[in-house]
């Protein structure tokens, strides 16, 4: 089986930190969401990956490379503008040629992974498999709707919602899906939608199955969704110290400090991750906090935030939270006169003063 990843798209709701980068690069637990996806596909067993991209096509490539960080081999498609999901499958057609594939939203997470789901449809002759979960407000995604264990119908964002069972982002198919993206019209919101493509699958009386999903899933669109998912996977790493970590300092409950990070008078309380070379010095580090590499937090308190790499935070006097902090940002007390708070932000950048 081959892997299709999408990974274009504007990412608008997550401004400022998508001016400068793709939003499938910010990294939840230190890991970017994007490289957790190709992990779950080569852990599966899928080495041959497709990656759909757009305009953030030269970070996506410099980041990713060739796939041979994973074992993989990876080649790019570029999507000339945003146009739906099933125009992404569309132009995809020659990479993909007769195959059956795996296709994964570049900016989801899943708890556990895909090997099963992959295993359990590369053994059958269904022409598609569609990953589902039960959701509270399934409005905010496509939702299947159920007979005698087939999916029979398929509706994006509705208002009133046949059922709890919402897409998750990853399905399976086979080469039927290229007559269904060909055939179907661009939806009210003027792209091509896959709800629409596997319909079309359904009413052709092609085999289309669900997979329900049973662990958490994060469609990570949002800074909450950003900073959930990252508090659901520090949950689960194991504590690992490559890093130094001074007497004067305490590490207490699931932490991991990575190489050459020093921990200097400080405490850390897990879930945390600490990234290589970054400084934590006369400062707290509390739970749910994901520091990346190169930073120097020194004489101040994070807790339940993201912080991107090369970031200096220093002699701040209240508790930072809840916050997503982008790349080489510095955020540290102003002594010169007159006092006064003095910014650079850039724009849709939010602060919070007390
Ligand atoms: O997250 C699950 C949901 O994903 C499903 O429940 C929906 O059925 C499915 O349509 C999709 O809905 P979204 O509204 O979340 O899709 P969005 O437009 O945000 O696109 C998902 C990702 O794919 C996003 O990271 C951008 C990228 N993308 C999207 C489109 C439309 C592309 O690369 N190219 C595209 O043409």
């Amino acid at each position: 089986m081959k892997g299709l990843i999408i990974s274009g798209g504007k990412g608008t709701r997550l401004r400022p930190i998508t001016y400068t980068s793709a939003k499938q690069l910010v990294p939840v637990a230190n890991r970017p969401v994007l490289f957790r996806v190709l992990d779950a596909m080569v852990e599966a067993g899928i080495t041959d990956i497709g990656i759909v991209v757009g305009d953030t096509a030269p970070i996506i490539e410099a980041a990713v490379g060739d796939g041979s960080a994973w074992g993989a081999e990876v080649t790019y498609i570029r999507q000339e503008a945003p146009l739906g999901l099933a125009h992404a499958v569309k132009i995809s057609e020659d990479y993909l040629t007769n195959d059956r594939f795996v296709m994964f939203l570049g900016d989801n997470v899943i708890e556990g992974g895909i090997t099963s789901l992959v295993k359990q449809f590369a053994a059958s002759d269904w022409n598609a498999q569609i990953v589902l979960k039960r959701v509270e407000d399934p409005r905010r995604f496509g939702v299947a709707e159920l007979q005698d264990g087939r999916i029979v119908r398929l509706v994006e964002k509705p208002k009133d919602p046949p059922s709890d069972l919402a897409l998750v982002g990853i399905y399976m198919f086979d080469h039927h899906i290229f007559e269904a993206v060909k055939a179907i019209k661009p939806s009210w919101r003027g792209e091509l939608e896959i709800t629409d493509a596997i319909q079309y699958l359904t009413e052709q009386g092609y085999q289309v199955y669900p997979y329900i999903h049973e662990g958490w899933w994060i469609d990570t669109g949002k800074m909450e969704d950003m900073l959930e998912a990252n508090r659901l996977i520090l949950e689960t790493n194991e504590s690992r110290m490559e890093g130094f970590v001074d007497a004067d300092s305490k590490v207490n409950g699931r932490v991991v400090i990575e190489k050459d990070a020093e921990i200097i008078n400080s405490t850390v309380r897990g879930p945390a991750i600490i990234g290589e070379r970054t400084r934590v010095v006369n400062a707290y580090i509390g739970p749910y906090s994901s520091i990346y590499h190169d930073c120097l937090i020194a004489d101040c308190e994070i807790e339940h935030s993201i912080i991107m790499e090369h970031c200096k935070i220093t002699d701040i006097h209240h508790r930072i939270e809840d916050s997503l902090i982008g790349r080489n940002v510095e955020i540290v007390r102003s002594p010169a006169k007159p006092r006064a708070y003095k910014m650079v932000l850039g724009d849709h950048s939010k602060v919070g003063i007390l």
